[in-house]
């Protein structure tokens, strides 16, 4: 593969699933650009296209009843369109995934330190013995205590905390340089969700690889990413530099996500906030801005006609709304 400054370029990309009640575009059009060493956010409410996006931008989806267009171009390799053959080529060594179970990436029936020898063979082409030592030396590179004792553990044997650090142990053996993690840490207590994100955090910088964090929760992207893309309805309608996303974001829907943030002060009742209305019926989006049935500042023309994502500044700001938050508003105070 040739030498490509942009590690992800995801052109006009649109996932639409055939379902008894009609299309279903969960991917509505999606294009941005990703440079190798970054860490990209992809925030959005439940149900925004998040998963479907980054598992299409994976190449990973179900056989029958979907179709894909657009372009992924993953360091010069077209993802959409490639054969399973192909796309083995890429899964493992150049891009990896994990997602929120930890028990559906890993094999139950098998002792952990084989999972990833497998692939330390499989992939890398490595002897036996040499796959061991690595395996070892990955699960103490996620923290694993007494990596070489817990080799032989099988996934069962371990909290849910470890186990997500496993799955990241399996996706570092291909060195993927793309490492894409699909709300890694919901459902895991506030204590070892920071734990698992510092160590995202610290095997990004140690293996030079891109990351993107896929969540719900903004307050998770606020110190660990660069930039963020906010979904709603699968489509961007607000993207951004981190600072600029969280200090003078223009889309009022992008203000509910940050009210949603669950506060330190009472974690457990705040994570109940949710952004009044009802989400979109993908099945039936209406002509206008998808947001606007809940937006407190829709007018006319947001219900006629659809926003475009429109850069605002050099900065490569953009977002896509009739009526955006002036800019003295979306800071936040
Ligand atoms: N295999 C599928 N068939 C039909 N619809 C699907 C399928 N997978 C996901 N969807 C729909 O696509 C939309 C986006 O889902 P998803 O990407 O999982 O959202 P998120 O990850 O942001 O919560 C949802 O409306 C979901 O119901
Ligand atoms: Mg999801």
């Amino acid at each position: 593969m040739t030498d490509h400054p942009k590690l992800l370029v995801v052109k006009d990309l649109r996932t639409t699933f055939a379902t008894p009640s009609g299309p279903l575009p969960a991917v509505g059009g999606v294009s941005f650009e990703l440079g190798t060493n970054e860490t990209l956010g992809i925030v959005g409410e439940s149900g925004s296209g998040k998963t479907v996006l980054s598992r299409t931008i994976m190449g990973l989806q179900p056989r029958r009843n979907v179709e894909v267009t657009g372009s992924v171009l993953l360091k010069g390799f077209e993802v959409v369109g490639a054969s399973e053959k192909e796309k083995r080529s890429i899964w493992g060594l150049e891009v990896a995934m994990i997602f929120q179970d930890p028990m559906t990436s890993l094999n139950p029936v098998m002792r952990i330190g084989k999972q990833i020898d497998e692939i330390l063979r499989v992939r890398q082409g490595m002897d036996r013995r040499a796959a061991k030592a690595r395996a070892v030396e990955l699960l103490e590179l996620v923290g694993i205590p007494s990596p070489a004792e817990r080799y032989g553990v099988f996934p069962r044997e371990l909290s849910g905390g470890m186990r997500q650090r496993v799955v990241i142990a399996t996706a570092l053996a291909g060195s993927p340089q793309l490492l894409m993690a699909d709300e890694p840490t919901t459902g895991l207590d506030v204590t070892i969700q920071a734990q698992i994100l510092n160590l995202l955090d610290s095997v990004k910088e140690q293996m030079k690889m891109s990351v993107v964090l896929v969540t719900h929760d903004l307050g998770v992207v606020a110190t660990r990413t660069s930039r963020i893309i906010v979904m709603y309805a699968g489509r961007i309608v607000e993207i951004g530099s981190t600072r600029e996303v969280f200090r003078r974001h223009r889309m009022p829907y992008t203000r509910a996500l940050l009210d949603a943030i669950p506060k330190v002060s009472n974690p457990s009742h705040s994570r109940l906030v949710a952004i009044p209305g009802r989400p979109p019926n993908l099945l039936d989006l209406p002509t206008g801005c998808a947001f606007a049935p809940r937006c407190a500042y829709a007018t006319d023309i947001c219900r006629v006609q659809r926003p475009r994502l429109e850069p605002a500044e050099e900065s490569g700001h953009a977002f896509a709304c009739w009526n955006p938050l002036p800019v003295a508003e979306g800071a936040l105070t």
